[in-house]
């Protein structure tokens, strides 16, 4: 047992060496939130198993909607052609990343489709699958452009041939997708758009990284603007956004496999964007 645990922590050694290696600025940025990792606790959410028809209420737009059955085709396509290429596809299967979840996808289109974004952010790409929604929702509404941020796999480098497969090149033309860390790309790409209609954190699940994406993306938020944030259930770094802070208003969605959580807020019409001042969490 103890064997196990030393050569696993040996494993762990070399593997961030190696990445330390190739890229000394990410592999140091990293450090911290390995570090703050061991003060994580979940949350005990109460999760709203009827979050379909609230983000529709949310978004203003009519519910049953017509669009899920179009949002579920997609997925299951999307799915095929990344089997096709010899790819799993679901959890753990990007290194300890997943793929996107389908009730996120479901979530990202309709919110694509019905509050028309002309500025969209992402974090996170991996194989592009929830990329690919979004693009090709922008299509569909002929507006808007999407800006992708994504380190590829810090550790497994083998992976990185695979960033994007799932976007192909017909709906490439609204992508900007932008190398790096959120830490080291998101203030600077927030500065320069200087509003943001839609959010998507979909990178390194950490309390530390949730809230500094969020907290960058707040304050140049529009109003009304929408943040859909992966994997909240095993952190604390969503909850402050549940206590409905400058009137913006959050859901806990439970994922399509049931096993984890993802968020929504959407901010309140009459906050200022891009003000600085934006619809942060209360402290
Ligand atoms: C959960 S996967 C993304 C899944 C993807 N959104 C999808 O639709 O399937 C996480 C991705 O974020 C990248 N990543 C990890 N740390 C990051 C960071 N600090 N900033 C940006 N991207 C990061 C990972 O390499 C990986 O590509």
């Amino acid at each position: 047992m103890a064997g196990t645990a030393r050569s696993a922590g040996q494993h762990r050694v070399r593997r961030f060496a190696r990445a330390l290696a190739a890229d000394p600025v990410e592999a140091l940025l990293y450090v911290p939130e390995e570090l703050t990792g061991r003060l994580e606790y979940p949350v005990d959410y109460r999760v709203d198993e009827s979050w379909e028809p609230e983000l529709h209420r949310l978004l203003g737009a009519p519910w049953p909607c017509p669009q899920t059955t179009r949002a579920s085709e997609l997925w299951a396509g999307i799915a095929d052609e990344l089997r096709q290429r010899g790819l799993d596809f679901g959890r753990h299967t990007y290194g300890a990343y997943s793929d996107a979840d389908e009730c996120l996808a479901r979530a990202v289109w309709c919110t694509v489709l019905h509050r028309r974004p002309e500025v969209v952010v992402e974090t996170g790409v991996a194989r592009g699958v929830i990329t690919r929604v979004i693009l090709e929702g922008l299509a569909e509404n002929d507006r808007g452009h999407l800006w992708s941020i994504d380190l590829p796999h810090p550790f497994e480098r083998g992976l990185h041939d695979q960033t994007g497969v799932a976007v192909p090149g017909p709906v490439r033309s609204r992508w900007t997708y932008v190398e790096g860390s959120s830490r080291r790309r998101l203030p600077r790409l927030a500065r320069e758009l200087g509003t943001v209609d839609m959010f998507v954190h979909d990178s390194l699940h950490t309390a530390r990284n949730t809230r500094f994406e969020m907290d960058r993306i707040a304050r140049v938020l529009a109003p009304g603007g929408v943040m859909l944030v992966d994997d909240i259930s095993t952190h604390q770094g969503f909850e402050p956004w549940t206590r409905a802070p400058g009137g913006a208003e959050a859901l806990v969605c439970r994922s399509a496999d049931r096993e984890g959580l993802f968020g929504i807020v959407r901010t309140g019409s009459g906050t200022g964007s891009g003000t600085g001042g934006g619809p942060g969490p209360r402290r």
